[in-house]
């Protein structure tokens, strides 16, 4: 049995899709990016949803293709990080009412399923709490990992409020230097697209290298860098 975890909105079901279509907030985009490798601005969304909308027939014969047996439906009826909900449970229900052997909404694994998933860290702790019931049954995380550094070149680092100086080398993100430091400093993807990271840049210019779209003055310290020898923080 081989059984995947699906964000909602890549579930291109007629009821996800008119979902999508009705909504799909533009802060949403770049990490729907990270599923579809497609860039596709806020205009251009609902008639790209469309072009994904898919019947029954054809869903269940590309997952029969991949060889997967179930899938695991996560991140519908709730807030999303930009306040939104975009993705009803009715419209997930649907599917799953449907082909209740194949679709499996989150809050539907029992006691006995096990669950794989990978994502940020804040939605892998989610998912862990929701699981401590059933303590018994496997569950398996991937994290994000950050991708390698490329073209880097060392700088220092100044965190105003914290008056420390970091050197960050090379090969290694300022965000890790940081986590040297101070292991409480937030973060999640780790790959510039989630902006929990994000700072405020007090002084110095900075080279953004992430996915999501930040102020002048902001910088994501995952993947961000100088671009001279010191950049100032408030941090
Ligand atoms: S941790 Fe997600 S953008 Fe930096």
């Amino acid at each position: 049995m081989k059984v995947i975890d699906m964000w909602a909105p890549i579930v291109p079901s007629h009821e996800i899709i008119d979902d999508l279509r009705g909504g799909f907030p533009a802060e949403q985009l770049q990490y729907l990016e990270v599923f579809t490798k497609t860039s596709v601005s806020a205009d251009q969304f609902s008639s790209y949803a469309e072009s994904r909308r898919l019947d029954d027939d054809q869903i269940l014969a590309a997952l029969d293709d991949a060889g997967i047996t179930q899938c695991l439906i996560t991140g519908f009826d709730e807030r999303s990080t930009c306040g939104v909900t975009f993705v009803h449970n009715e419209s997930v229900a649907a599917l799953a009412d449907r082909y209740p052997d194949r679709f499996i909404p989150f809050a539907g694994a029992g006691p006995k399923t096990a669950v794989y998933v990978c994502g940020p860290t804040p939605m892998l702790e989610a998912v862990r709490v929701a699981r401590d019931e059933y303590a018994g049954a496997p569950l398996h995380y991937e994290r994000f990992s950050p991708p390698p550094v490329v073209d880097g070149i060392p700088f220092e680092l100044e965190l105003a409020r914290s008056q420390r100086v970091l050197s960050v080398p090379a090969n290694r993100s300022a965000l890790d230097v940081m986590l040297d430091r101070d292991p409480t400093t937030a973060y999640s993807c780790q790959q510039g697209f989630c902006g929990t990271c994000k700072v405020k840049v007090l002084a110095g210019q900075v080279d953004h290298r992430g996915r999501t779209t930040v102020d002048d003055d902001e910088m994501l310290v995952c993947v961000s860098r100088a671009k001279g020898d010191r950049v100032v923080i408030d941090a």
